[in-house]
């Protein structure tokens, strides 16, 4: 595992300016250190997790194989030739390494820009260690600015966006995007979220929400932030 998270590799960015997607890069490549021998790890989706399978790939004769959250995510990692299961296979993961959309001091997330969160956060649910890859742009003191998505069925829709106002938020219909489960995205604006666990439990409880993009009942574990001054640890 060292030969990927070699020290040239990872200081290579260090001191450097560094873009948005070289942050990315440098905490896919730290999440490396906590893949172990012989395990199946728990993938997520995005940009930033496609940094981690690309790393990946190179481990894949030391590890079993991956459990995938999205469509996206498993093309990619059979194109690495990575060995991918079906959740229903695995009784147990030590790690999911994710990206976010926003996350607080908290490790409470805003997810679901790539419209995976549900797949997401079912991985994320038996995965013991949950560790979020981000760039520093991500790291906000309160959610919401990021449209808290919310995957819906898709004849309930207008009733679930109904709901929504209700509660204060201005729900947009993502056009154009069926989910991986055949569902739609709705992207909620102007939500003040004051209560993280609260908020991602009212809109779990409107009939026709499959899940919401808030993780925060079950948050990150351990954060690694690609910086300027390289990866932190949090
Ligand atoms: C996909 C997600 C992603 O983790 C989130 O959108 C961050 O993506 P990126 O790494 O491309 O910035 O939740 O549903």
């Amino acid at each position: 595992l060292s030969a990927v998270l070699s020290p040239t590799t990872f200081y290579l960015f260090k001191g450097s300016s560094m873009n948005q997607d070289q942050k990315k890069k440098a905490a896919a490549i730290a999440a490396i250190e906590y893949v172990t021998t012989g395990s199946i790890v728990g993938v997520g989706t995005g940009s930033t997790v496609n940094f981690f399978i690309d790393a990946l790939a190179k481990l894949k004769h030391d590890i079993v194989g991956v459990v995938s959250s999205s469509d996206a995510s498993t093309a990619r990692l059979k194109k690495h030739g990575i060995t991918v299961f079906d959740l229903n296979e695995v009784n147990a993961l030590d790690i999911y390494v994710d990206g976010a959309d926003e996350i607080t001091e908290y490790k409470h997330m805003i997810k679901g820009g790539g419209a995976a969160l549900t797949r997401e956060k079912i991985v994320a649910a038996v995965a013991n260690t949950f560790i979020c890859i981000i760039d520093d742009t991500k790291l906000v003191s309160m959610l919401g600015k990021f449209p808290l998505p919310v995957e819906v069925i898709p004849l309930a829709r207008s009733y679930v966006a109904r709901e929504i106002v209700k509660l204060g938020g201005d729900p947009m219909y993502r056009q154009g995007i069926v989910t991986d489960n055949g569902n739609h995205i709705l992207d909620v604006y102007n939500l003040e979220i004051l209560d993280p666990p609260g908020l991602e439990a009212t809109l779990n409880q409107i009939v026709g929400v499959v899940t919401n993009g808030l993780f925060a009942h079950r948050g990150a574990d351990i954060v690694l932030t690609g910086t300027h001054d390289g990866v932190k640890k949090a």
